[in-house]
This record gives C-alpha cells, structure tokens and sequence, in this order.
C-alpha cells in the first residue's frame, strides 16, 4: 500500500488555507489531490499528529478533516493501516460524459473533441471490411497489415520514410508510451521529462521504477516565445544521463510549445551522446491552429502517435513508430498485460487515414475558432490573466496573478466547471500558478458557460464550498 508522509502531503497540499474555516479547507484540498490524482486511491495518508506538526494546525483540526472525508466517503480506516484516501464507491469516471454533461457540467479535466464527422461512415465501412478478417484469430499484436502499411504511408508523405514493419498499433499513444517504458526502463532509470508535462507519462516512468528529471517548459506570452529551455536541456542530459528522454515537440501539452528544428536536431545529438532512447509524443502535432502542420521528429526517434486527437478518443487507436526491432522488442512486453488491439477499430482507422487531411483542415478550424473565442472572452472577463497565444493543440495554459490554481478549481467546480489544477502538470506539485483551459468545447459553451463560471469562481476563490465525488480522466 503506497503511504504518503506527512511532509510529502504537505508539499503536494501547497497554499491550501482560504478564508473558510480550516478543516474544511483541509479536507477539500486532499479530495482534490485524490480526484486529480497526484495523491492515487488506496494510499495510506500520515498519522493525524504528523499532518497536524507539518502543516501548522492543531490534531484537532486534522481529527475534524478526516472525519469530513470519512463522511462524504474518500477515507477509510483499515486495521493496522490507519486512514487510508479512497474513491468512493459509485464514483464516477465520466466515461460515457459528454463535453457539456446533463445538470450544466463543463468538463475542462480532458482537451479534447468529440468524434470527428467521418468517422461514421468509416465506422460502418470498416464493418464491411472486417469480414475479411473473421477467418482469422484476430489477435493483433502489432497491428492489422492494412493500418500499419497505411500509417507508414502517412510518415513517408510527411517526409520520414517508414516501413509497415515499424510501427505498431497500440491501445492509444497512452498506452504506447507504458510500453516502451516497461520496454526500456529499469527500476532507478532517469526519464528526462518535460515540467509541465503530460502527467500520465510520468505517472507511466515512475510506475516501472523510472525517476523523472524535469526540464522546463514554458508557453509563449505576447512577443516572447515560449518552448523548451536549451540550456536546461543540454545540464539534464549531461547531468542524469537519462535512459529515456520523453518529449512532445510538437504543440506541447500543456504549453502549445512547438520544438524547433534545430533544437530537434541538438535533442536528437544529446540522446546519442549520452545513449539516451528518445520518445516524442507527437498525439497533438496534427492540430496546427495557425500553420503548416510540423512535420515529424527526426528518424532517430521513437514516434507516438495517437487517432485520439485527429479523430476520436474513443477508438482508442495509438502507435509507435520505431526501427523494427524495437518494434518487436516493445510488442514483446506486451503479453504478460493484454493481447493486442481491437481489429474493427483498427479499420476504422485505416478507413479514415485517406481523408485525414481534409478532416484536420475542419477540425483545426474549428479549433481556431474556439481558442480565439476563449481567448477574447478570458481578456475581457479576466484581464488579469496573462493568457499565452498558442499555436496549436487544444489548451491554453493560463498563468494566474496568485498562486491558486487548486483553490480556483475546487471554486469553478461549484459553479458547473471541471478543471484540473496547474499542479498536476508538473513533476513536484509546481505551477499552483498555472491553469490549463482546454478549448475543446463549444464557441457558444466557451462564452456563455465557462469564462463566466471561471470568473464567479475567481471572485470566490478563497471562500469555497465541499467537492462532489469524481474521479476524472486528464487526456
Ligand atoms: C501528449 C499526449 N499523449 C498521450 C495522450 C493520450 O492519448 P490516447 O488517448 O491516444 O491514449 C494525450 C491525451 O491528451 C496527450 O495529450
């Protein structure tokens, strides 16, 4: 059972006081920490007198905490073990949740959109297909020929000639990246990795042993532009010798950052000089707001790729595009987990690649419409937001004036917004500074909902009422 210590909570908890009485305060800040998982269910949490010495409040007010969340369900006390933070049962994953879900919800936890129009016809195209696979035994280790050929097709165009033989279909580019870290990682590995960052590729390094090394990100801000910190990148490299670099150069989540070329080509020398297995993450690199579409990191590289973003989450279709043999060494640390991707949505995906251009040329300016409009609504609402303009991808990463980013989504949540805090994006519970604000949503939601919503919430950002019970997907 994982414990946290008390001044492992306390560093997580941050600035957690608001103007309400504490216990209240205490215990809405660890069921946040709980519902966006930088504190996982099951973890023993520390001894009432050890919390109470390392956050400055009284046992008492710790004791009246505990007994608030024992009440709404996220505590237990299990013999020997003491209190153990838990979802409640009949918590819900949001799973089959829409965007805007029924009662006025905004779900901003994911950046994402709903399917892609073309996907219908391909979904009931690619029926027809699979009759040609029933005879089969339908387990697809690396994938159905036709999506491979297709995907390796797409590379090639873009200028990175690929065969079928290296890539290899995943359950999502998520699930890509777990791979490769059970693949390539040993316990007590470095994982150079981008703060802020994706936070379930970190969770993916940390769950094999690996021990993440940040490097700094930043997103752009009027004329300054944002992305990686080069000299921070190259004392990393130098410094930790990491056994895996895990990057996203193109639109970075959550900063919208886009490598360059030529930092492409040092990051690409630094891995070979200090035997580091490269990993770019190229899931959002499609959605270019403002541009061309950056083409591929160099060949060097181990690609993921996902249809999550370009056409829906729910196919849960992803890749790696790798030299063949670490194709199969990757396919190989599958089997003790799961026995390969579902055939149908693979075809679906084969289906849809041809027309995959036109999509994105809809989709992204649907996208375009959509950050604009968030954009102008937050200036106007929230002028003392420095809200960056992002190239592409599907959020904003907004900096605040205070550091109160958890405090403000615990608020926006009582006004009908789901977010998650600046903290999880980071590897050390950085960035209560920082929102991400995804703008997947409608222009029309976006106006009359969420900039709103963000705006009552800001005003009573420190006098904030208890959470409801949800554990929710950050994608
Ligand atoms: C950078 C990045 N990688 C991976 C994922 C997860 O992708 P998938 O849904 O294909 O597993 C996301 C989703 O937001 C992402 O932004």
């Amino acid at each position: 059972m994982p414990t946290i210590s008390a001044s492992g909570l306390a560093q997580l908890l941050g600035d957690w006081r608001d103007d309400g009485p504490a216990l209240r305060a205490l215990a809405d800040r660890v069921r946040l920490l709980l519902l966006d998982g930088r504190v996982l269910s099951g973890s023993r949490l520390p001894a009432e007198r050890e919390l109470a010495a390392a956050v400055g409040v009284s046992r008492t007010t710790v004791a009246a905490a505990y007994a608030r969340l024992r009440d709404s369900g996220h505590l237990r006390s299990v013999r020997g073990s003491g209190s153990v933070i838990t979802l409640p049962t009949g918590s819900r994953s949001g799973s089959a949740e829409p965007l805007t879900a029924a009662g006025g919800l905004v779900n901003l936890t994911r950046a994402v959109l709903p399917a892609a129009p073309v996907l219908a016809g391909a979904a009931r195209a690619a029926a027809e297909d699979l009759l040609a696979h029933l005879p089969g035994d339908g387990y697809e280790l690396l994938g159905v020929p036709s999506l491979r050929a297709a995907l390796a097709e797409r590379y090639t165009a873009r200028g990175l000639p690929t065969a079928p033989e290296e890539v290899l279909v995943t359950l999502g580019a998520q699930h890509a990246v777990g791979l490769l870290c059970r693949a390539f990682l040993a316990p007590g590995d470095r994982v150079l990795v981008e703060s802020p960052g994706y936070p379930y590729a970190v969770d993916a390094a940390r769950g094999v042993g690996g021990r993440p090394v940040a490097v700094p990100v930043t997103a752009g801000t009027g004329d300054t532009p944002g992305g990686w910190d080069e000299e921070a990148l190259e004392d990393a490299f130098a410094r930790t010798r990491p056994a895996l670099a895990y990057l996203m150069p193109g639109f970075q989540n959550p900063t919208g950052a886009v490598m360059p070329p030529a930092l492409r080509h040092r990051v690409v020398e630094l891995a070979r000089r200090y035997g580091t297995r490269l990993v770019v993450d190229e899931t959002t690199n499609d959605l270019a707001l403002d541009g061309p579409v950056p083409p591929p990191f160099p060949a060097d590289a181990v690609h993921v790729g996902s249809a999550a973003k370009s056409l829906w989450g729910g196919l849960r279709i992803g890749w790696v595009r790798a030299d063949a043999a670490t194709v199969q060494h990757a396919a190989a640390h599958r089997t003790p987990w799961e026995l390969g991707t579902p055939v149908l949505e693979q075809l679906v995906v084969a289906r849809c690649l041809p027309q995959l251009d036109d999509v994105l040329v809809d989709r992204c300016g649907e996208l375009r419409q959509r950050r604009d409009v968030l954009s102008a609504e937050l200036a106007a609402a929230l002028p003392e937001w420095d809200v960056p303009h992002v190239p592409g991808g599907l959020a904003l990463w907004v900096r605040l004036p205070t550091a109160t980013s958890s405090a403000l989504a615990l608020a926006a949540q009582r006004h009908g917004v789901l977010l998650t805090p600046g903290p999880r994006f980071g590897v050390d519970g950085a960035f209560e500074r920082y929102l991400r604000l995804p703008f997947g949503a409608d222009a029309g939601t976006l106006r009359t909902v969420v900039v709103p919503a963000l705006a009552r919430a800001w005003r009573d950002t420190g006098a904030v009422a208890p959470v409801s019970r949800r554990l929710e997907v950050i994608v």
